[in-house]
């Protein structure tokens, strides 16, 4: 037996035996398993399972997605992040109903073709669902074959990707050629991949004692597990600060959807704009007056909203973080004395009727803190969370 042969044995054979049991494991449905992809990414597993529980209950396959208004579709996926994903999931459902009869495409190119799936996805999806011979190399697998075949350039490297790549192809066609008793072997030996770089290679600290590869394991028998794979430096951490206004008008807020086109584009939002500088004391300890501060604040209302609004108070500030970019969003609230139009299609809505809508989680954030604020239970002027 070859090197590789031996690897994908005893991944195999691991993979039988300490596999978690994930719910989109008990199924080859190509739609579910799609799903589960696409919120995988950029996502913990934890977190995904009850979205992924919530939305196959809701929209069970293709059909049903297509038909869904986007508005549901971003509600179901609020908290989640990165809503492109949705979008797109959503656009590809409608292609399948289109163009494929409703049914999920089995050719690796037709999959590919789709948006938002790339190689990884596309791989993961035929394998999975399909047990088709197709790599996948995302940055669990990236580390498991870094460091068990001892590839020290950087895996952003164009020949080293291509590299890794044809490393994870020619794993699985070992693992799809195994005479084993397995019935979906490509199948199992991508995700035993996944899963041996989720619960034993892990980024730091790997439990190399615990790794069936541990023989075959180059890192592991020259001690360089902890220098690959070879990343490069962090991107550097990059502030960002917004003002946000909470307007009321008669038991109405005034809120507005962000346009096509920008991050979180569709979803609803309290109007806000970035700015430079900490506009409260407890952030701040800025040297403006009190009245400076005031105006400076009444001159960013009428910037964000086209009139400024008076005797706006500090509300709460709501830190966020989303990959490189650490957001501090300062909340004042105040009042105007009529639902007048605003620019931009800003509307006036009850909570209750905000509630329906899809927030990006830091404006869900402050809906949450009117909500209590309006039951009288907890409303702190000021709060980091
Ligand atoms: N990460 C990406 N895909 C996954 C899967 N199918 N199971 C667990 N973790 C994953």
């Amino acid at each position: 037996m070859t090197q590789d042969q031996i690897r994908v044995k005893a991944l195999l054979r691991w993979f039988a035996t300490s596999a978690r049991d994930l719910p989109w494991r008990c199924t080859s449905d190509p739609y579910a398993i799609w799903v589960s992809e696409i919120m995988l990414q950029q996502t913990q597993v934890k977190t995904v399972i009850p979205y992924w529980e919530r939305w196959m209950k809701r929209f069970p396959g293709v059909e049903v997605l297509a038909a869904t208004p986007m508005n549901d579709v971003l509600k179901l996926w609020e908290g989640l992040g990165y809503y492109s994903r949705a979008r797109q999931l959503h656009k590809a459902a409608q292609i399948i109903a289109a163009e494929h009869a409703g049914v999920f495409p089995r050719d690796f190119n037709a999959v590919l073709a789709l948006p938002g799936i790339g190689r990884y996805t596309a791989g993961a999806i035929c394998s999975i669902a399909f047990n088709q011979p197709t790599p996948i190399l995302d940055g669990n697998v990236i580390r498991v074959l870094t460091r068990v075949h001892g590839v020290g350039k950087s895996p952003k490297d164009k020949e080293t990707n291509r590299h890794l790549w044809q490393l994870a192809g020619a794993l699985v066609s070992i693992a799809g050629s195994c005479r084993t008793p397995a019935r979906k072997v490509c199948s199992d030996f991508n995700q035993a991949l996944m899963e041996l770089g989720a619960l034993v290679c892990t980024p730091r600290n790997p439990d190399c004692g615990k790794c069936p590869l541990r023989r075959n394991c180059h890192a592991h028998l020259n001690g360089r597990q902890h220098e690959l794979p070879n990343l490069g430096p962090r991107p550097s951490v990059t502030l960002q600060r917004f003002a946000a206004f909470v307007i009321e008008c008669d038991g109405h807020f005034l809120v507005r959807q962000r346009p096509d086109g920008v991050h979180n584009a569709q979803l609803w939002e309290f109007p806000n704009i970035e700015v430079t500088n900490p506009l409260t004391e407890r952030e701040g300890g800025s040297t403006n007056t009190r009245s400076s501060k005031l105006d400076l604040l009444s001159g960013l209302s009428k910037e964000c909203l086209g009139q400024s609004v008076r005797h706006l108070e500090s509300f709460c500030t709501i830190k966020h973080t989303i990959t490189r970019y650490r957001i501090t969003i300062e909340v004042f609230r105040g009042e105007l004395p009529r639902r007048c139009s605003m620019p931009g299609g800003a509307k006036w809505l009850r909570l209750v009727e905000m509630e329906k809508l899809p927030f990006p989680s830091a404006h869900r954030r402050i809906l949450v803190r009117l909500h209590h604020g309006e039951h009288g239970m907890i409303e702190p002027k000021t709060g980091a969370n």
